[in-house]
């Protein structure tokens, strides 16, 4: 999709449909939205002071006016009370747009600035966030579908401010290579797990590959050399051996210490010889989210070019019951040297992503470490699929992705390690084992990461609730979200310019 701020009155502007953003409780369209009511002669507010629209977060209404505009169409879509409003609702109010697009068939879609009648709100941001919002509702996976998705092919951003042009016009773009590595990921994900296996995903990231991003790629021999016990164990029931993926971005000076992104790789998860039930086992393509979401944020900040160096290590391997599979009651050798009993082979993930903490630390000495794995469905139970969850090891690290959460609208909710989780992970037999009863899944799962993390500052973002999407809820359609990109994408510029 292409999209481009033009000046001028949206009143004036053709296109097959005009998007007009109002607030809830606005009785009165105020600014562009209240020039183009008076040039339909009043059919928004009259809409609204007849109770057919609201102004709703997710709300949209579809009026053919006729006359008074040069498009046939306009929509209207709802922001949500003014006093929440943040730039996130514009992207949520992008998903309505989209559909009703596709629903008439527009090619050419028009927009007012969305937010930017919101006080204090930078133009640029909301115009980041209005072309954000698009190519993310833009998205469809249709690779199997008979006939292809319609798509929107321009958005035009009306707007008639000249001062802040440059800024819109630079924020547009920004939204749009933020979405498009989004996307990117999504595709990742959604694909179907025969198609998406380590070897598939490992050749996906290798087209990542150009300017300043190298990847390189571990198989089963290497990964033997380094003695990554726990992702060789994983991998094993698989006749496609496991892969570390790496992909460096040498964005900032060189010599500047490099961040870490660890994502979880599971291309399928049946659960190995603790074979999880039939039902929704389908879903667990999207164990590779984790790693997905890594691989994306690396190519959005080369495409945004964040002044950092940004490595992203990804564990990838099927999870697969067989007779080469490994067993519960197995004492693993991890790449660290520590000793690790398995009581269930569903409890993978931890078991990959530990030896891909400790490559991380060793090989790059990072300045921090961040992982995001679809971990826990005991994530799922805390926090549903509103947040994802958050744990650390270092206070400054979890408030720096607590604001960027905030600002990027991908919720996060931090959840504690207090040193008496550690109890439930001990070991008779070895030193941890890899799953830590019945109680606070989600915790002891971080806090098995944690002991591989040493003294590096670390982060875990526990993913399971969000990654994926069965119901349209909070501007995503269902299917693949894209999260953590736009979280991780947001933390990473703010360090930029913070050091
Ligand atoms: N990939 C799953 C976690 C998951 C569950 C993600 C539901 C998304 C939705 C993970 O590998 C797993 O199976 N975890 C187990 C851990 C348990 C055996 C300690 C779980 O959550 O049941
Ligand atoms: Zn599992
Ligand atoms: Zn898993």
């Amino acid at each position: 999709m292409k999209i481009e701020l033009v000046t001028g009155d949206p009143v004036h502007q053709k296109a097959d449909l005009l998007v007009v953003g109002l607030f809830e409780g606005e009785i009165k369209p105020g600014g562009t939205a209240g020039s183009v009511d008076a040039a339909v002669g009043g059919a928004i507010s009259a809409a609204v002071s007849d109770g057919d629209f609201k102004g709703e977060s997710g709300e949209s209404l579809l009026l053919r006016p006729g006359k008074g505009i040069a498009s046939p169409r306009l929509l209207v879509v709802g922001l949500g009370k003014k006093e929440k409003f943040t730039v996130d609702h514009i992207r949520q109010a992008m998903l309505p747009v989209l559909r009703a697009a596709k629903k008439c068939k527009a090619k050419t879609v028009a927009t007012v600035l969305q937010g930017a009648g919101a006080d204090g709100f930078d133009p640029a941001l909301c115009a980041r966030f209005t072309a954000l919002g698009a190519v993310l509702s833009n998205y469809e996976y249709d690779l199997y579908k008979p006939e292809k998705a319609h798509r929107v092919s321009r958005l035009l951003v009306v707007g008639n401010d000249r001062k802040e042009a440059v800024g819109v016009s630079a924020g547009l773009k920004r939204g749009v290579l933020l979405g498009e590595a989004v996307n990117w990921g999504r595709d990742l994900v959604a694909a179907p797990p025969a198609d998406m296996r380590p070897d598939s995903l490992a050749r996906a990231a290798k087209t990542l590959a150009g300017g300043k991003v190298t990847v390189k790629v571990h198989g089963r021999k290497e990964l033997e050399k380094m003695k990554a016990g726990g992702i060789l164990a994983v991998g094993r029931g698989s006749e496609i051996p496991p892969r570390l993926i790496v992909v460096e971005y040498r964005g900032g000076r060189k010599g500047a210490p490099w961040i870490a992104l660890v994502g979880k790789g599971v291309t399928f998860d049946t659960g190995g010889i603790s074979l999880k039930k039939w039902e929704g086992m389908d879903r667990m393509k999207y164990d590779m989210a984790g790693g997905a979401g890594m691989l994306a944020t690396l190519r959005a900040a080369a495409a945004l070019e964040i002044p950092l160096n940004v490595v992203a290590v990804v564990p990838a391997v099927e999870n697969m019951p067989s007779g080469t599979a490994f067993r519960p009651g197995d004492v693993l050798r991890t790449m660290s040297g520590k000793t690790v009993e398995v009581l269930s082979t569903d409890a993978e993930g931890r078991l990959i992503l530990c030896d891909a903490l400790t490559f991380a630390r060793e090989r790059y000495s990072p300045s921090e470490m961040i992982d995001a794995a679809t971990l826990t469905g005991a994530c799922v139970v805390a926090l549903g699929s509103v947040a994802m969850g958050l744990m650390g090891s270092d206070p400054k690290l979890v408030s720096s992705l607590v604001d960027a959460s905030a600002a990027s609208g991908e919720k996060a909710w931090e959840l504690p390690l207090y040193e008496e989780y550690f109890e439930q992970i001990k070991s008779d037999i070895g030193e941890l084992k890899n799953i830590g009863g019945g109680e606070a899944g989600t915790i002891t799962a971080g806090y098995f990461l944690k002991e591989f993390a040493g003294d590096t500052p670390w982060a875990h973002l526990d993913i399971a609730g969000v990654a994926w999407r069965e119901k349209e809820r909070m501007g995503y359609a269902p299917g693949p979200t894209g999260a953590p990109v736009r979280l991780l994408v947001e933390y990473l510029e703010r360090a930029a310019s913070e050091r």
